[in-house]
């Protein structure tokens, strides 16, 4: 008796071990692989970090798959602004991974060395960290999310022009988005009637700040306007002003990088009073950004505090999800890419458009004055220019 039971059961077992090897191809749960090129060492480290805290949010809030797809990711570490590297990386995900998506890379010259691979690959990539005008051109499978230079340094150099500024030095890191804004600057100031009062170009390795100080004091300007990358170098260089007296004599206005919630605080008190032009504060008054404000506080006690790329990271997994919705759980590369270009959706940071034939954002601008709110420091808006064009 006893026998014959476990005989039964041990055929019923083997039934639906049977039945289940049959139906295991059409059951299995399909899945999408998103490819993350960020910075997680390094200088800019925080921002990998802070990148893959909003990702956790966005799937705690809209869960792990899309019409029953799941969405898995494979992470690469970029290291910064290396382009061999992030070639290899890029290769590595299309290749060996078989990424459907990429969100990244970031840095400019990371981006000009992948959009060749997503071309000839066919894959679509959000770039939520890079800003040179200009390079989401070099793939039509490029899409951005974060800005454009010109998009944020024009509005400042109108804004310099009309807060009475006349005789600005201009000090931008040395590689692509730091030219773009040096010559977007120059341009812009030019056409609001003045001139600059001289520029210089700031080394990514190893910059040494005190010189530079020097020259800016030597060119006796009345405002200095500064483009550098979110991250150490920004720290370094409020720092380096404040303690060599410029603060108090020269007026500092510049992108919103050099004030970027993630990283101000490192600096003290140095970035209080700077006004930059910028796409996003965590102080926006909108219901949709209150609540993306007090998740992110709840899931990660602002540690690290969140940043303007933590919108772009989350409006790429807004237009991901969205993309493989759209296709019933799939992702094919042209649809996706068609489906999102054109697209107007809302943000944490307000109305955004996805430009159909630049793949580029289209988005409000605001300018921003650092100032201490609830014991730390906060780009506070002051006024809003709606609807810039990246280009
Ligand atoms: C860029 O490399 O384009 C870049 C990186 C960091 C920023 C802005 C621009 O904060």
């Amino acid at each position: 008796m006893i026998l014959a039971q476990s005989v039964r059961s041990l055929l019923a077992g083997l039934a639906s071990t049977l039945a289940l090897g049959v139906l295991a191809p059409a059951a299995a749960q399909e899945t999408i692989k998103v490819g993350l090129l960020f910075t997680y060492s390094g200088p800019s480290a925080l921002a990998g970090q802070i990148n893959d805290n909003v990702i956790k949010m966005f799937q705690q809030k809209y869960g792990a798959t899309v019409g029953g797809t799941k969405i898995e990711f494979v992470r690469r570490d970029t290291t910064g602004p290396n382009p061999e590297v992030a070639k290899r990386l890029a290769q590595e995900l299309i290749v060996r991974e078989k990424v459907n998506v990429i969100i990244g890379p970031d840095f400019t010259p990371n981006v000009l060395a992948v959009a060749p691979l997503l071309t000839e690959a066919k894959i679509p990539a959000i770039v939520t960290g890079a800003a040179t005008s200009g390079i989401i051109e070099k793939s039509p499978y490029l899409m951005r999310t974060f800005f454009s230079i010109p998009q944020v340094v024009r509005p400042m150099a109108q804004w310099a022009w009309r807060d009475g500024i006349r005789k600005p030095f201009v000090v931008v890191a040395d590689y692509g988005p730091g030219h773009d804004s040096e010559a977007t600057f120059t341009k812009a100031f030019a056409e609001a009637g003045g001139s600059t009062a001289g520029s210089l170009r700031v080394s990514l390795r190893n910059p040494e700040f005190s010189s530079y100080m020097q020259r800016i004091k030597d060119a006796k300007p009345d405002a200095a306007f500064v483009f550098m990358p979110a991250g150490e170098l920004s720290v370094q260089f409020l720092k380096a002003y404040a303690d060599t007296g410029l603060k108090g004599s020269v007026k500092l206005i510049a992108t919103g990088d050099l004030t970027d919630e993630a990283m101000i605080d490192a600096a003290g008190d140095a970035g209080l009073g700077v006004v930059t032009s910028g796409i996003y504060s965590p102080l926006n008054d909108s219901p949709m950004n209150r609540q993306f404000v007090a998740d992110y506080k709840a899931q990660f006690n602002n540690n690290p505090r969140m940043n303007w790329s933590s919108v772009g990271v989350w409006d790429a997994m807004r237009m991901i999800y969205d993309g493989i919705a759209a296709q019933k759980g799939k992702l094919d590369a042209d649809k996706f890419v068609a489906f999102t270009r054109g697209r107007n959706f809302e943000s944490p940071r307000g109305m955004i458009t996805i430009d159909k034939d630049s793949g580029d954002i289209v988005q409000s601008v605001q300018i921003r004055r650092v100032e201490k709110r609830d014991g730390g420091l906060f780009n506070v808006p002051f006024e809003t220019i709606k609807d810039v064009s990246p280009r």
